[in-house]
């Protein structure tokens, strides 16, 4: 990494100013977005291509939902870097989360502001079955993949099941609801693989989305003029003020879980994630994880009441702020969780700085509507 950047291998030459340490100048360093997304272990479809196509299709079909009205792209349109510009998301209903920018979702380990996903095919299921957002039960995904995508899913994912047989495999049901409890095994585990499948196809899809190296990386790389005065002082406030403890590495988000003190009535959060995770068939333990099975972690006491780091690329394009869209402002949303809070003058800094974390778009076709 440090050869790419020859400026900072001598540190004592760091053209930051005001002027960082050698220690601040390899923190900036960390800071640059990888090349290419990380690999996706569970999902041998996630850099095929037919597989990204259909994905695409899938994405924008309102015929996935209760009542034909809610696509995906409601709530992630391409026009809003794939949010929607919300508070809190109006699928079906109103939800309680905002909805993020899915130009992060590949980057990034957990999926939601829980984590409740723990990769990027799982979690579409959490959506189409969700009441308040677009109220399908993955029998009718089945059902539906079967009259409109069947030679597509089929060239890729092998046959569907025998869909045509209703005693078998009625019209609508997920877990929970009688007539998808009422199945054989076998069955089930069958419409779980349809559901798993159309998963894969539209993470293959998100990562076609995945932003790209912008402003930030030139500067990296070692053209200083890249970053005015005023935005090198927010890179240094961004760093001395530990920001980057949790907003860390090119995604400018470790990851992990944080309890910043943003919390709903009741608490809910990392802590109840697990009980979906646990739950789950659609984890990297479960069967239909395509690589060598992983142990999910442990429950922390930290977990009570913490929500995903986000990632502050494009950070000046994805207001609302906060997993419940409780900021209005980025200034807000910086003193209403930093810890101790930063002066007027770093807040001004900061809010500079933040413009050169604008990443590339993705390219067309992905980054816009399918052709109908
Ligand atoms: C009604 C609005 C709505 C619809 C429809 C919707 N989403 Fe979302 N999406 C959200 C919200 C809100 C969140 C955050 C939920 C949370 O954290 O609890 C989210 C989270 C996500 C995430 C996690 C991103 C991250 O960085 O954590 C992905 C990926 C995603 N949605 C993809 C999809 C896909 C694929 C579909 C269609 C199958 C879909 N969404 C349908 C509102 C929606
Ligand atoms: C302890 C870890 C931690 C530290 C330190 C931290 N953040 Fe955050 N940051 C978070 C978490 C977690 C959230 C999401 C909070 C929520 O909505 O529940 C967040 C949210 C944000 C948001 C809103 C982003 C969005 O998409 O909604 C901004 C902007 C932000 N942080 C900037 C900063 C800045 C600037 C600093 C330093 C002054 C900082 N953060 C320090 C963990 C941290």
């Amino acid at each position: 990494m440090l050869g790419l950047v020859p400026w900072l291998a001598s540190c004592v030459e760091c053209p930051l100013s005001p002027g960082l340490s050698g220690k601040e100048c390899a923190v900036v360093a960390s800071l640059r977005l990888a090349d290419t997304v990380p690999p996706s272990p569970g999902n041998r479809f996630a850099d095929d291509e037919p597989a990204a196509l259909l994905g695409f299709e899938v994405f924008f079909d309102a015929r996935l939902s209760r009542d034909g009205s809610v696509r995906c792209a409601t709530c992630h349109i391409p026009e809003r870097v794939f949010g929607d510009a919300r508070a809190t998301s109006l699928g079906l209903e109103l939800v309680d989360r905002n909805s993020p920018s899915l130009h992060g979702a590949a980057w990034h380990r957990w999926q939601m502001w829980d984590g409740r996903a723990d990769s990027l095919w799982a979690q579409p299921l959490l959506a189409f079955e969700n009441p308040k957002e677009m109220d399908f039960t993955r029998l009718e995904l089945a059902h539906r993949v079967k009259v409109t995508y069947r030679e597509r899913y089929e060239a890729l994912f092998g046959a569907l099941p025998a869909l045509e047989d209703g005693a078998r495999f009625p019209p609508r049901g997920k877990p929970g609801q009688a007539s998808f409890d009422a199945m054989a095994p076998a069955d089930q585990d069958a419409i779980n693989l349809v559901a798993a499948n159309v998963g894969k196809a539209l993470e293959a899809y998100q990562r076609k989305l995945a932003f790209r190296r912008g402003l930030l990386e030139r500067f990296v790389d070692g053209d200083a003029k890249a970053l005015t005065t005023g935005e090198r002082e927010g890179l240094a406030v961004f760093i001395r003020r530990g920001c980057v403890s949790c907003h860390a590495g090119g995604l400018m988000s470790d990851d992990d879980f944080h309890a910043v003190g943003l919390v709903d009535a009741p608490p809910r959060a990392r802590a109840e994630a697990f009980v979906v995770l646990e739950a789950s068939p659609f984890t990297a333990a479960g069967a239909f994880h395509d690589g060598a099975k992983q142990t999910l972690p442990m429950r922390r006491a930290s977990d009570e009441g913490a929500y995903r780091t986000p990632t502050l690329r494009n950070v000046t394009r994805t207001g609302p702020w906060g997993h419940d869209g409780r900021f209005a402002t980025l200034a807000a949303a910086v003193q209403g969780h930093a810890d101790p809070m930063v002066t007027g003058s770093e807040l001004e800094a900061l809010l500079l700085f933040f413009t050169v974390l604008d990443a590339s778009d993705p390219p067309l076709p992905w980054n816009g509507w399918p052709d109908r």
